[in-house]
């Protein structure tokens, strides 16, 4: 369809990674139907752009981010709806989540789990979907962001709760069977390439202090403060922080089995631990 070669040849002149998917998915958008569908017949004959497609086209060779155009960001066997203000979903974090719902499948009966800097609720929903016996709560602290989790997780059973992911939710102390979360990770002043991530996504989902593990940090103790002796934590790092993103939880001194996983394209992705449980002599959990 020479329309949409022509619209191929624009977003890929404009740097945009993958230019014939978003031209299809656009096309989708302003044909309202699904991307698979553009093979059928009434689609692969039409002679001109669809109403309002070169203005989306447009828009996306200005690099605004697929998602934004679209209003959603497909996740596993779910999607979020997205746009300014709160942080696109990456597929690197669907295999973190891939490793919590196997992990919740032999953890028994109505686990409760907790996703700490949630923003669009997109993990709290995939999980919630996928283990419809658990118990999940979500904490975001930006209310922009929260604004779109709050769409998300209606007609779900996900809790959501706006607050720091620092003190969020003590009254389940002690009591949580897994925390699972993608914090922010980048090193502050470290470049950005893509201007979908620098011009879109919030601040606040993105930098984490010098060495790009704050964030990481106060999830460290958020989980030691929440989970039950033998709880799990998952936690999404930078493909560069294998090795440091773990060691701040063997350092901590409280947790066993630290393991580190890669994601679909074998780069170091998230990491899990087992809470070793215990209480320090003051009488503060360990
Ligand atoms: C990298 S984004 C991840 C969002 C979502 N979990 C995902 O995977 O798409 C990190 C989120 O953490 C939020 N955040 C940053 N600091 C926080 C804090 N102290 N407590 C709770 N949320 C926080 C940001 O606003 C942002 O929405």
């Amino acid at each position: 369809v020479r329309w949409l070669d022509a619209a191929t040849s624009r977003l890929a002149a404009a740097g945009v990674p993958s230019p014939r998917c978003d031209a299809e998915e656009l096309a989708a958008l302003a044909l309202h139907t699904r991307r698979r569908d553009l093979s059928l017949p009434r689609f692969r004959e039409l002679a001109d752009a669809p109403d309002g497609y070169e203005a989306l086209v447009d828009s996306r060779a200005q690099r605004v981010p697929l998602q934004h155009l679209t209003g959603h960001a497909a996740f596993r066997y779910s999607s979020v709806r997205v746009g300014p203000g709160v942080f696109i979903p990456r597929p690197e974090t669907e295999v973190m989540v891939g490793w919590a719902v196997e992990w919740l499948c032999r953890a028994g009966p109505a686990p409760l789990v907790v996703d700490l800097f949630s923003g669009s609720g997109v993990i709290a929903v995939s999980v919630a979907a996928e283990v419809p016996t658990a118990k999940v709560h979500a904490v975001e602290i930006s209310a922009e962001a929260h604004g779109w989790a709050q769409r998300n997780v209606a007609n779900t059973s996900v809790t959501l709760h706006l607050g720091d992911a620092a003190t969020a939710l003590p009254e389940l102390n002690g009591k949580v069977d897994l925390v699972i979360a993608n914090p922010p990770y980048i090193p502050l002043g470290a470049h950005i390439r893509d201007p979908e991530v620098t011009e879109y996504d919030p601040a606040l989902a993105l930098w984490s202090g010098k060495d790009g593990l704050d964030a990481m940090r106060v999830l460290e103790a958020a989980a030691a403060r929440l989970l039950r002796p033998s709880g799990q934590v998952a936690a999404e790092h930078a493909d560069s922080q294998g090795q440091v993103a773990p060691a701040v939880f063997t350092d901590a001194g409280r947790w066993r089995e630290v393991v580190d996983h890669t994601d679909l394209a074998d780069r170091p992705r998230f990491l899990t631990a087992t809470f070793a449980g215990g209480h320090s002599h003051s009488g503060e959990r360990l």
